[in-house]
């Protein structure tokens, strides 16, 4: 990979070095230095707005097909549920519908379904439709906050219905500046892991892209490429995606602020193809007990504080990971803290016979994952990195969405056997000592997995996010 331009330049300039504040920009012009992070003046919206265009209130009775979280993660078959109105607005719920909200300092955070780094949820999600009872073929805008459907577009020329995910670089960039863009990617992959999860425990065959013809799906959706664009498409089935668009969409209202070394590393990724799928790999045959992936969905929550004392037994590792990795390439590591018959160290994913570092490194974690509690507290840490020098501009998108995929997915796998989990960030540079991997190794994303120190409150219905209050992560400060 050319660490001098596109998704390299991106993923060099905005790694976490050991000396550095994380809020401190690298010394370099290609990073945006004028903007000031957190500024409570400049704090986007959380979701697009558009004006005038004809909305569709969605059912707000979930048709939940009571599927197990652990069967769908399985990739156990499920019955064919129809895709109407409320089936489509129910996947789209539990993967973007606002859940909860916390009001504080005059400012009012909408919680999604799925998590998102920083709660800055900078994701849209659009359903190009096809033939849904009840909703006219077009392309719309899902408003996770009203539940309904904005029509931006008209139909699109395809023919499975299909939801788009972009990104809005702005929205995680105003916290996490020009590395806001990985975390695009990493949500993306959370989202899609209960976007995909949600619409299989419906019977409806989704299917994943990450390969498709960027400029095209930009005009669908009336995104510009610059302050948004399209991150992943999933479908319903195995027929042409309904992706081609037959007019001009709407682009509706963002701020425009644009981070320009965002722009070039997805443009240097954009290609004209539309690819095949993902594999879904083959399912497993164990499925332990669970609640149904409504509940599960509604359940989670990035657990804030784990308790550091309780572990847990070798299931509650590998049945998650064997879930979360099904068809996935992406090298994954874990650091074991606290399972029982399972010696603390690091283990190369799937070999958990001999770890190649072995030791107690909670404080390592720690250290590691910029002094953040939980990943010294969790029972064990799973980490994705890739070598480097595999991977071109679109190869390297693919590997961040994977390693959120996973993240989403260890997430739904913790919460349907009863512990938690977390996204976690890292120090880039500190990863491949941490890893005993060559430098090139770079890290991807980290999820915590422990027992849960309280238990959060479960999301509320469409239009009824549940009220919470803030838990505080534990920061432990350096001796
Ligand atoms: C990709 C990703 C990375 C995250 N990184 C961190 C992290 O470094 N530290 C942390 O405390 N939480 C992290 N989180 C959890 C988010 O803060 C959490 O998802 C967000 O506040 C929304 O809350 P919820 O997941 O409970 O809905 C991460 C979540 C995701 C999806």
């Amino acid at each position: 990979m050319d660490l001098d331009s596109g998704a390299g330049l991106l993923h060099r300039l905005t790694s976490y070095v050991t000396d550095r504040e994380w809020d401190v920009p690298v010394d370099d012009p290609r990073v945006r230095t004028d903007l000031v992070p957190n500024d409570a003046a400049t704090l986007p919206p959380p979701m697009k707005g558009y004006v005038g265009l004809p909305v569709l209130p969605l059912p707000r009775d979930l048709p939940d097909p009571g599927l197990p979280a652990t069967a769908a993660l399985a990739g156990q078959p499920a019955a064919t549920q129809p895709l109407d109105a409320a089936q489509l607005g129910r996947v789209l719920f539990l993967g973007a519908g606002v859940v909860r909200v916390l009001e504080g300092d005059g400012r009012r955070t909408l919680f999604r379904a799925s998590g998102s780094a920083g709660a800055r949820f900078p994701l849209e999600v659009y359903a190009s439709t096809h033939g849904v009872a009840g909703v006219p073929d077009g392309v719309h805008w899902y408003d996770g906050q009203d539940h309904a459907l904005v029509q931006a577009g008209p139909a699109a020329r395809g023919s499975t219905t299909t939801l788009v995910v972009t990104g809005v670089p702005w929205r995680t960039g105003w916290r996490y500046a020009e590395r806001g863009w990985r975390h695009l990617y990493w949500d993306a992959g959370t989202l899609l892991s209960q976007l995909l999860t949600a619409a299989a425990s419906a019977g409806l065959r989704p299917r994943l892209r990450s390969l498709f013809p960027d400029d095209q799906v930009r005009r669908l959706v009336g995104a510009d490429g610059v302050h948004e664009y399209p991150l992943a498409l999933l479908s319903f089935g195995d027929d042409d995606p309904a992706v081609q668009p037959a007019g001009p969409a709407a682009s509706g209202e963002l701020p425009p602020v644009e981070l320009p070394l965002c722009t070039a590393a997805q443009r240097a990724g954009d290609r004209d193809e539309l690819g095949t799928p993902w594999p879904e790999g083959p399912p497993l045959q164990d499925v332990p007990d669970s609640p149904s992936v409504d509940q599960v969905i509604l359940r989670r929550g990035s657990q804030r504080l784990m308790d550091r004392n309780r572990t847990v037994p070798p299931p509650l590792l590998e049945w998650p990971l064997r879930a979360a990795l099904r068809g996935v390439e992406v090298p994954h590591w874990v650091a074991v803290h606290g399972v029982e018959g399972v010696p603390p160290g690091i283990y190369r994913w799937p070999d958990l016979q001999r770890p190649v570092r072995a030791g107690n490194l909670r404080e390592e974690l720690l250290r590691v994952c910029l002094d953040q509690g939980l990943a010294g507290d969790a029972a064990y840490v799973v980490i994705a990195a890739a070598p480097l020098a595999g991977l071109d501009d679109r190869g390297y998108r693919d590997a961040q969405l994977a390693a959120g995929l996973v993240e989403g997915r260890l997430h739904l796998a913790a919460y349907a056997l009863g512990v938690s989990a977390s996204g976690m960030t890292f120090i880039d540079a500190e990863v491949p000592a941490l890893l005993g991997e060559p430098d090139d190794v770079a890290a991807l994303l980290f999820t915590c997995v422990g027992v849960p120190a309280y238990a959060s409150r479960r999301g509320g219905a469409p239009g009824a996010p549940t009220a919470v209050r803030p838990v505080t992560p534990r920061l432990v400060p350096p001796e």
